[in-house]
């Protein structure tokens, strides 16, 4: 009764602050003291609080709940993992691996990305918040914006993509979903934890352009766009310094610059220094330390080594996050279990991606085949998710022969063999009996993947091929069988040695407890796959961008390939890859046709609209991912071939075509110079590029883009002569400052524009001048110079 009407009064504060915040202008009258009612009922929450209380919140109680204070009735908050299922404990006090309540488990966030059907996200985020209440969780741990940099990453099935549109774009579905049904989200892990081996300790080393570029925005598109409630510091080192501490990251970056108004929660013991967490932007430390790192931060106020102003700003917002998420709790939430598992299958349907089908032997229809060969361990023991914190307890778990017994119904006949061991990589005793059924068979469908121990949290994978087992199953299949599909059952990119001797290959992922069912709707055309690969698949390890500097040495990890992440990598460096980012196949065609952009000279602060006609060209109804890329011609800065900007799926019939459209801004063009600290757009030519893949590009336009944002030149001491004598309003300010050290150059009735400087002298530091002009230039003529320069701003 008491929470019931605690939870009124707050619901009533928050829900007119929010109306205040909206600027609804019905209510502008008592808008003031109602828009500060619930700031002033947290006020008076933390003037009520001592300080030792106050330290307390600042990290959990157990391992998946803040800390309550009873005596002021502020409740606990549960949190739990994330990211595609719930992973409620049945107490708060303990781990909860296997004994957790049973929820849905969805695909993993590879196979999610791969739908790259931000509706589709958004549904599943809803229903993970239903779920979330009926388990009377507040927040769940999720979702992962981390980009795959290593194909080996151990956590890569719990990321999106390596692209950061994508990854931000489906974050922020999934926390736009969640938060719809009054629970939170954590974004993890920020930022930089891109791969597990020495994860406590491994310093990410990334440039300020790659950060910003690769690292940042999948992070800063979720935040602007959705708001999660809880971002997850990482537990590595970034750039030297540890994520839970880091004071740019947390409050520079994410609090300041993107407008963050939630709460930081560190990964779960990621804390190092406690007090300079609070310092940094923290807000909770999970799950807590038995209280030491809460006396630590009593003792730093007391002895005036902590303000105590610092503390009571971070204080304010946890109290406003638990106010917040108490008040959105509902009561008596059940689930449906069978629509959920529904929704489940759907999902995994829909990102089942198919990546080869050059005979068209899928789907399996009565006309072509007759006897079905069901071959590999993954076919009756699915392996459905990845291992760690994020495994899910499931309601129910489809398994993936009993499906096609079903979908294919009494038309077919259906032989089973085992293939391999799931526990014995090397273990070759089965390949012949599944030969033979193969051989005796009209068509082969043969399940092989990475089983459980080769990915999860915790350790990187070594290597990215599948088990030798799994190998040459499928190649003496190949040899007995011409008709074979091979379904592949794995949460990141792995190698396919047999590529060239199968004509079909289906990529299923960690599909979820309903993902036997999706596959069996997939091969049997009960839905037309239209699922992109997320992530390059390389033909070999070697190939990938972090390979040389991976998972790194000496306590740090340089992210050397800088911005060539992914496709960046594989298309600058003309490498082939096995198959490309974005690519799937479909059971029908789609023609692309009259690309047009509104205009073909553009400002950069102008937007640009694109569209582009897709009509499915096929017999049968299918989606297609419409992916847009934009490459920038000429650049001061060296530039990847083309970049994800944005992305459209669309769902046509037969003969069916839609007009897709598009709008891009500066940051569609820019890049960022960390020079001057900022996103750049320079003047040139530009295209917009319409593919089906990134390799697959279909319609492209030119676009001359005019820079009219001045920014400054950042001249130091160190600033070459010959930049300087390049741009006409620092060759003014050169030849006021430098005049007596180019007369001496000028031969006699010669003047400036005569002047001749030697290349090697052209290509000197300023600060060397003092000495080359023999003493004509003083350090103090240099320093003018460089401030009356740095007062310039230009185009670029
Ligand atoms: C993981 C987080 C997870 C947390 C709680 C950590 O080890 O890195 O992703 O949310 O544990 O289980």
């Amino acid at each position: 009764m008491k929470k019931e009407f605690l939870r009124t009064i707050l619901l009533f504060l928050f829900a007119t602050n929010l109306c205040a915040c909206m600027g609804n202008s019905n209510q502008s009258g008592s808008l003031t003291s109602v828009k500060t009612a619930f700031d002033q009922k947290v006020e008076a929450i933390l003037n009520q609080m001592t300080l030792e209380e106050k330290a307390s919140l600042c990290s959990g109680r157990d391992n998946w709940t803040t800390k309550p204070v009873e005596r002021l009735e502020l409740p606990a908050v549960w949190v739990s993992d994330g990211p595609h299922g719930v992973r409620r404990a049945p107490t708060s006090d303990v781990g909860g691996f296997g004994d957790q309540l049973p929820a849905t488990c969805y695909p993993t966030a590879s196979a999610l990305a791969a739908t790259w059907d931000v509706e589709l996200i958004y549904n599943l985020g809803q229903a993970l918040g239903v779920e979330c209440q009926s388990q009377n969780v507040n927040v769940l741990l999720g979702p992962g914006a981390n980009i795959k940099r290593s194909p080996c990453g151990g956590r890569n099935f719990e990321y999106f993509s390596e692209d950061p549109v994508l990854a931000g774009e489906m974050a922020t579905a999934y926390i736009n979903g969640v938060q719809s049904q009054g629970v939170g989200t954590s974004l993890k892990h920020y930022v930089t934890n891109n791969q597990e081996y020495k994860r406590m300790l491994m310093s990410s080393e990334v440039d300020q352009r790659t950060m910003r570029e690769i690292y940042l925005p999948a992070f800063e598109r979720a935040v602007k766009q959705a708001q999660p409630w809880t971002i997850m510091a990482c537990y590595n080192r970034v750039n030297g310094e540890y994520g839970t501490q880091h004071k740019e990251l947390l409050t520079g970056i994410l609090k300041n610059e993107w407008g963050f108004d939630g709460i930081v929660i560190s990964d779960w013991k990621a804390v190092v220094d406690r007090v300079k967490g609070i310092k940094a932007g923290l807000h909770i430390e999970m799950p807590g330390s038995e209280g030491v790192n809460d006396k630590l931060i009593v003792e730093a106020v007391k002895n005036g080594s902590l303000k105590e102003e610092v503390l009571d700003n971070l204080v304010k917002e946890i109290l406003r996050f638990v106010l917040k998420a108490k008040m959105q709790e509902k009561e008596n939430i059940r689930f449906d279990v069978e629509k959920h598992h529904l929704l489940a299958r759907h999902i995994a349907a829909e990102a089942t991606t198919l990546l080869k089908n050059d005979q068209q032997l899928l789907p399996i229809t009565r006309e072509k085949y007759k006897n079905i060969a069901v071959i590999g361990e993954f076919a009756k023991k699915p392996r459905f998710q990845g291992n760690g914190s994020s495994e899910v307890k499931p309601t129910k778990v489809d398994v993936a022969y009993e499906e096609i017994l079903k979908v294919a119904g009494s038309d077919y006949r259906l032989t089973y063999s085992q293939g391999y061991s799931l526990t014995e990589d090397e273990n070759f005793s089965m390949i012949d009996q599944a030969k033979k059924d193969a051989a005796k068979a009209d068509v082969a469908v043969v399940f092989v993947g990475l089983p459980q121990h080769y990915e999860s949290e915790g350790y990187d994978r070594t290597h990215i091929d599948i088990p030798p087992s799994h190998n040459k199953l499928v190649k003496e299949i190949a040899e007995v069988q011409k008709n074979v599909v091979v379904v592949l059952v794995n949460g990141s990119a792995l190698t396919i040695p047999w590529k060239e001797e199968v004509n079909t290959i289906v990529e299923a992922w960690l599909s979820g407890q309903a993902g036997g069912g999706a596959i069996a709707d997939v091969l049997f055309g009960k839905v037309n796959p239209s699922g992109k690969i997320a992530e390059t698949f390389a033909k070999k390890l070697e190939d990938t961008p972090a390979y040389l500097n991976f998972p790194g040495e000496n306590r740090k990890v340089i992210f050397g390939e800088g911005i060539f992440t992914g496709y960046r990598w594989f298309e600058k460096r003309k490498i082939e890859p096995l198959f490309p980012f974005g690519h799937g196949l479909s059971y029908t065609t789609f023609e692309y046709s009259d690309l047009r952009i509104s205009d073909s000279k553009i400002n950069d602060t102008d937007s640009l609209t694109v569209s582009v006609r897709i009509k499915n060209s096929g017999g049968v109804a299918g989606k297609e991912v419409v992916q847009l890329y934009v490459k920038d011609k000429q650049s001061t800065l060296e530039r990847p071939e083309k970049e994800l900007k944005a992305f459209k799926k669309v769902n046509l019939e037969p003969g069916q075509e839609e007009l897709v459209s598009f709008k891009l801004g500066f940051r569609d063009f820019a890049f960022f110079d960390a020079l001057i600290d900022q996103w750049v757009v320079e003047t040139g030519e530009f295209e917009v590029l319409i593919g089906s893949s990134s390799v697959d590009i279909r319609e492209q336009a030119q676009l001359m883009l005019k820079g009219t944002k001045k920014y400054p030149l950042n001249v130091d001491e160190y600033t070459f002569l010959s930049e300087l004598l390049n741009i006409p309003e620092t060759k003014t300010l050169l030849h006021k400052h430098f005049s007596a050290y180019f007369k001496s150059q000028l031969k006699p009735g010669q003047t400036f524009d005569d002047l001749q400087i030697e290349d090697f002298i052209l290509e000197m530091p300023l600060v060397k001048f003092t000495y080359i002009s023999e003493g004509l230039i003083s350090k103090e003529q240099i320093s003018q110079l460089i401030d009356e320069a740095n007062k310039i701003t230009l185009t670029r």
